[in-house]
């Protein structure tokens, strides 16, 4: 799936803007929901960390984490956890985790087997995969609007559905004087099709981690 971003500063390959990620504050409310999901102390592999919004709250909630991004930019901004640059995709660490993250819709905009085999390969016997999808009621509501939250104002435009379960927009991103865009292409991950996308990958759905069933919690099949 195809996406596209401009705006000050280094723009990581899938799009997003490096100074915009580094200017939020922390996500505090996923790193709790991860936390809530796996025993103490759980080892974390976080594919497409960003500048860490996620990783430092689980660091200061005691997990070790090992943060995986393709920009270099992004890494740059995470303290206190291994960084490693690499593609998603072609990741071979040689240990195995607790947790393997995959978070911020990222399902929905590359080859979900191939996400999702780097996700059951990094895999430890007992552990579990965590992916953040775009909810069926975020997808299917999606729509030209804006809102503001934490300071930036959101301007979500450009909104079309090409084909079923495919949907494609661009979002403005204001923050005083800077402005970002980000364009993106995304293909829902469905509830019906869910069970054999996991399977496909050696994993298999234990339960919904939210009620709007955005977050999946799964385990070796
Ligand atoms: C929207 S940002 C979110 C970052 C972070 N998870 C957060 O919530 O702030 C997505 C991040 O994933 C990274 N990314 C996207 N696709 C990737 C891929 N296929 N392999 C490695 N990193 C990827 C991007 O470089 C970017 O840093």
């Amino acid at each position: 799936m195809r996406a596209s971003g401009t705006g000050p500063g280094d723009i990581a390959p899938d799009g997003s803007a490096v100074e915009f990620y580094a200017a939020l504050p922390p996500d505090t409310a996923s790193a709790a929901l991860v936390h809530a999901a796996i025993p103490d102390g759980a080892s974390i592999l976080e594919l497409g960390a960003g500048t860490g919004r996620v990783t430092h709250p689980l660091l200061d909630l005691g997990h070790p984490v090992v943060a995986v991004d393709d920009s270099a930019a992004m890494l740059a901004r995470i303290e206190g956890a291994r960084t490693v640059r690499s593609r998603i995709e072609d990741l071979a660490l040689p240990e195995t985790f607790d947790a393997v993250l995959l978070m911020s819709f990222l399902i929905g905009y590359g080859d979900r087997r191939v996400l999702l085999d780097a996700c059951r390969r990094h895999l430890a016997p007992s552990g579990h995969v965590i992916v953040q999808r775009e909810s069926p009621e975020m997808f299917a509501t999606a729509a030209p609007s804006t809102w503001e939250r934490d300071g930036v104002r959101y301007r979500m435009h450009d909104v079309s559905r090409p084909e079923p379960g495919i949907l494609s927009a661009a979002i403005e991103y204001r923050m005083g004087d800077r402005t970002w865009t980000h364009r993106f292409t995304s293909r829902h991950l469905g509830d019906e099709e869910l069970p054999a996308v996991l399977a496909a990958s050696g994993l298999r759905l234990d339960r919904y981690l939210d009620e709007a069933r955005g977050w999946i919690l799964a385990s070796p099949l």
